[in-house]
């Protein structure tokens, strides 16, 4: 019923030069695939030249990051319309790094969600509990406030147009994955969170997984109910790895 939609998120990795060498690369080993979105997450000096490098291919180009105002004094800062205006159709929103290191709050998360879908574009909104908060079970409180707070005043009709990213963020860069029953069960419970919020939207909702996925675990992963593509960090620098995920992808 849902296709899987398995993104990269290169971080802050690659210059101009190797992200079209790498993009150039998936896009010849992902050309027969059509039954997966395939997205590419890169970093904002790189994305005008990954847009061109994947025309003519099903690969989306997303941003890692977005100011949610039009445009002013923001000195440094990157809008959704700039994003929009070169082509890219995706924005990586709220990813536990931005949370941790920016100080990012769900308040002004969702101010982004917002601005995005305003300007056409997708947001793939991260979310996910640390490790202490699983420790003392908190994973489900966790991830519904982050969920609730992020996506407070969308409709039914924009969240379609959502994806959320689960990563828990003791999995992230650290080689140590969510079990597949660990990471369906909290895909669960954010779907009834989900549910409760846009009634029956939620089942057509992606929620990827995100979190040392790898070619060895991603079948697995991704077999599960809940489970609807990955975000995908370390594996997505290579274009081999990451195309390997896609195929795994394939339903
Ligand atoms: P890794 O795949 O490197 O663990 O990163 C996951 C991630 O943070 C994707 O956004």
């Amino acid at each position: 019923m849902r296709t899987n939609v398995i993104a990269g998120n290169w971080k802050m990795n690659k210059t101009n030069a190797e992200a079209v060498e790498m993009l150039t690369e998936l896009k010849g080993l992902v050309k027969d695939i059509k039954d997966v979105k395939i997205i590419i997450g890169a970093p904002f000096t790189a994305l005008s030249d990954a847009v061109k490098a994947v025309e003519g291919s099903q690969i989306g180009i997303a941003a890692e990051n977005v100011y949610p105002k039009a445009s002013g004094a923001y000195t440094g800062e990157v809008s959704p319309v700039m994003l929009k205006s070169i082509g890219v159709k995706y924005v990586i929103i709220g990813h536990s790094e931005r949370r941790d290191y920016f100080k990012e709050t769900n308040e002004f998360i969702n101010e982004k969600v917002k601005a995005v879908l305003e300007n056409g574009m997708t947001p793939i909104l991260c979310i996910g509990e640390h490790l202490e908060d699983r420790e003392a079970g908190k994973t489900a409180e966790v991830t519904e406030k982050q969920i609730r707070e992020g996506l407070a005043g969308i409709t039914p009709e924009q969240a379609e147009n959502i994806i959320v990213a689960y990563e828990p963020v003791w999995a992230i860069g650290t080689g140590k994955t969510a079990t597949p029953e660990v990471a369906q069960e909290t895909h669960k419970q954010i779907r009834e969170v989900l549910r409760d919020m846009f009634g029956k939207v939620a089942d057509k909702m992606i929620i990827q997984y995100g979190g040392s996925m790898k070619p060895a675990n991603a079948p697995e992963l991704l077999a599960q109910p809940d489970i609807d593509g990955g975000l995908i960090g370390g594996a997505s620098l290579e274009a081999t790895s990451f195309a390997e995920i896609v195929s795994a992808a394939r339903k």
